[in-house]
């Protein structure tokens, strides 16, 4: 039995992202510039190094995978992929196998996700408006994602709702989205905007909505109870006594979650990223590929968690944007 992953700070990693391609089919308005220049397919981890890596990191104690990128469905067999993963969970040492999508390709892949254990799937949807859609999405069709969420709903997939919190964009949509969530039975989970990526003409500070004035909106119509449950992510739960649905909240700014933080993350070239908000990372590629047997990843991989840091320095309370990464999202999938 190898020793768990316990980093500097006492925190156990057992959370394990995974970005498995830096493409995707939308271009969305705070993840990506419309101009990208994506990674030649030579510089990628193979799906068999992919899985070595990950099995690694599950020897060693990760007990949630969460395939994410770019766009997870859109790197060409990738169900090979988590197939291989599916023996994991039967083996009982891993449990959750799951994604993070923008939806457009679960229409697809919903039903092969359900029989390879995937049991929950996050997906990124800000608005409900097909205009609004096309327009944070830059390349998305608003009518393809809610068809790929019905799909998810019918293989037996739960769904969680991942909305970014945008200040005069989906403040009006507030109500919508909680009462469609209620209605369909999903997991909705507001975000806090960081500042990641080349901002551009993009304005943080003005577009940042803060989730305390959103739960006060929410509070003006709903009586939310605190619950202590947790998905093993950075949301904090609350009930909506009225409708029973339950709403998360990831607050990077409000509130830092650094110090419960349980999670590393994998670039599609074997990067190691130990924190989501700072510049720091170790290669996992080169000792991955310098030799079959597993010694040297496995000292890298306990030399990076040596090295995870406290948090993030993500701040917008001067009314400027401090913490910035130069980094897309897209690079390490949130
Ligand atoms: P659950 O398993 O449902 O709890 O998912 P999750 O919240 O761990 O994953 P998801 O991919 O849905 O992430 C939602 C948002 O939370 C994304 O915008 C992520 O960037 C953000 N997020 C996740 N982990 C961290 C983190 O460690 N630090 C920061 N600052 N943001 C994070
Ligand atoms: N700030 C907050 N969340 C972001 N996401 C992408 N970019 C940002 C950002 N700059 C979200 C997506 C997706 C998740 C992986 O990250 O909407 O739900
Ligand atoms: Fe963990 Fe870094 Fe995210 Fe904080 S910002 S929760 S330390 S990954």
């Amino acid at each position: 039995m190898t020793a768990p992953l316990i980093d500097p700070y006492h925190r156990a990693i057992s959370y394990l992202r995974v970005s498995v391609t830096d493409r995707c089919d939308f271009r969305c308005v705070y993840c990506m510039s419309e101009a990208m220049t994506f990674l030649p397919k030579r510089e990628l981890l193979t799906l068999e190094e992919l899985d070595r890596l990950c099995t690694k990191f599950v020897e060693m104690g990760v007990e949630k995978l969460r395939i994410t990128g770019g766009e997870p469905l859109v790197r060409r067999g990738i169900m090979t992929f988590f197939e291989g993963m599916g023996r994991h969970l039967e083996s009982g040492a891993l449990k959750e196998l799951t994604l993070t999508t923008n939806g457009s390709q679960l229409r697809k892949h919903a039903q092969a996700l359900h029989d390879c254990g995937v049991r929950r799937v996050n997906v990124s949807l800000d608005t409900l408006d097909a205009d609004k859609f096309k327009a944070v999405t830059r390349w998305g069709r608003l009518a393809q994602v809610l068809d790929g969420i019905e799909a998810a709903r019918e293989a037996g997939l739960r769904v969680k709702i991942n909305t970014v919190a945008l200040k005069g964009f989906n403040e009006e949509e507030l109500f919508t989205l909680t009462e469609w969530c209620a209605r369909d039975g999903h997991d909705l989970t507001f975000i806090e905007v960081m500042p990641m990526g080349d901002l551009g003409n993009e304005d943080r500070v003005d577009q940042y909505w803060s989730l305390n004035d959103l739960r006060a909106r929410l509070e003006e119509r709903y009586s939310l109870v605190d619950t202590p449950e947790r998905s093993g992510g950075p949301a904090r739960y609350v009930r909506v006594e009225e409708t029973g649905q339950r709403i998360g909240f990831i607050t990077p700014l409000s509130h830092n979650f650094c110090e419960s933080c349980n999670r590393v993350r994998l670039t599609c070239t074997g990067e190691l990223y130990m924190c989501l908000g700072q510049e720091d990372m170790v290669d996992l590629r080169a000792p991955l590929r310098a030799s079959q047997d597993d010694a040297a990843l496995e000292s890298a991989i306990r030399a990076a968690i040596a090295k995870k840091p406290k948090g993030h320095d993500f701040d917008y309370s001067r009314q400027e944007v401090r913490g910035q990464m130069s980094r897309h999202m897209s690079h390490t999938g949130g």
